[in-house]
């Protein structure tokens, strides 16, 4: 089928389905073109709860459609790519955390949305690149558990007075990125803002000029008055910053920043999902409960 029929057909069962679209700020143009929302995993699902559309496809990975799901319960969430995962969310597992929490009784743990659903469950509170700082100090306990990635945790770390024992799990597209690959971007843009994300290695975080998630880059592009600016995360934003700020340029720190995962969707697999209404997000009861809490919790911490 050709594009234009492809985009129309989705129109007409997104429609018809009362459906809604959701990218990641990560998904190729096609898809950010086509979604309803655009924005970081979090943003997407609380967004989403607030609509009143009956079912959810997530153009993601399958971590942001769990979490949309615990948020829209009532709602039908369907993965756009079967099987299309989070490295990172995959490092720890349900089992492998409840061992680490017997080592460190009473201590809370901080589990970032790039996780499964069981992990949430077994955490007491949730929290994003944009909020973990302040999650963090928001809790009595002197030393917190972060999982899964270790370069949010030890980001954290030096911008909090906790002591922060952390898992080993990282986002191998952030945790490649070198400090000779930003350097070498700067030198060839001098006068551009490095704008880095907390997933990337604390040596990279040490020589950016900003750090932020996603949304945050998103906002900063913006408000700032600097026309030029390195990208020191996944190429997929560069898009979106480019869309919104066409007076100004964005070069990738790094061209190999390309997160596979995030491109399996083509428009194709959008128009499959909302058709066939598969692969669709399930959660036993039990386990979204406790995760909710967790997200919940996160919530109530005052931005
Ligand atoms: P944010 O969009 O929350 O910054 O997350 C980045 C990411 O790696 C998502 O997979
Ligand atoms: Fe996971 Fe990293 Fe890909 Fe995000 S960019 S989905 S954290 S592997």
């Amino acid at each position: 089928m050709e594009q234009k029929k492809v985009i129309e057909e989705i129109n007409r069962l997104r429609k018809e389905k009362n459906a809604i679209i959701l990218a990641h700020n990560y998904q190729l143009p096609e898809i950010q073109e086509i979604a309803d929302l655009t924005g970081d995993s979090l943003e997407l699902s609380m967004k989403a709860a607030k609509t009143d559309a009956d079912m959810i496809v997530f153009c993601g990975v399958s971590f942001m459609a769990e979490t949309a799901k615990i948020v829209c319960p009532d709602k039908k969430v369907i993965l756009s790519v079967e099987g299309a995962g989070c490295p990172m969310a995959d490092m720890i597992d349900a089992d492998e955390l409840r061992q680490e929490k017997e080592k460190y009784p009473g201590v809370p743990v901080v589990t970032y949305v790039n996780s499964t659903a069981a992990v949430k469950a077994e955490s007491d509170i949730c929290c994003t690149s944009a909020n973990a700082v302040k999650v963090v100090q928001s809790l009595e306990s002197d030393t917190v558990l972060m999982t899964p990635d270790k370069n949010l945790a030890k980001w954290v770390e030096r911008h909090t007075d906790k002591k922060i024992l952390y898992w080993p799990g990282y986002c191998p597209i952030h945790d490649r990125l070198t400090t000779k690959a930003v350097e070498e971007a700067r030198a060839a843009h001098p006068d551009a803002v490095v704008m880095a994300h907390p997933e990337c290695p604390p040596e990279v975080i040490e020589v950016a000029d900003v750090v932020r998630s996603t949304s945050g880059m998103l906002a900063y592009a913006k408000e700032s008055s600097a026309k030029e600016f390195i990208v020191a995360t996944e190429v997929g934003l560069i898009y979106p910053l480019e869309k919104q700020n066409p007076d100004k340029r964005f070069y990738p720190a790094s061209p190999e920043m390309v997160c596979e995962e995030m491109k399996k969707t083509r428009l194709e697999d959008v128009l499959r999902a909302l058709k066939e209404e598969s692969p669709l997000t399930h959660i036993p009861e039990d386990i979204r409960k406790k995760a909710l809490k967790a997200v919940e919790r996160m919530l109530e911490v005052p931005r």
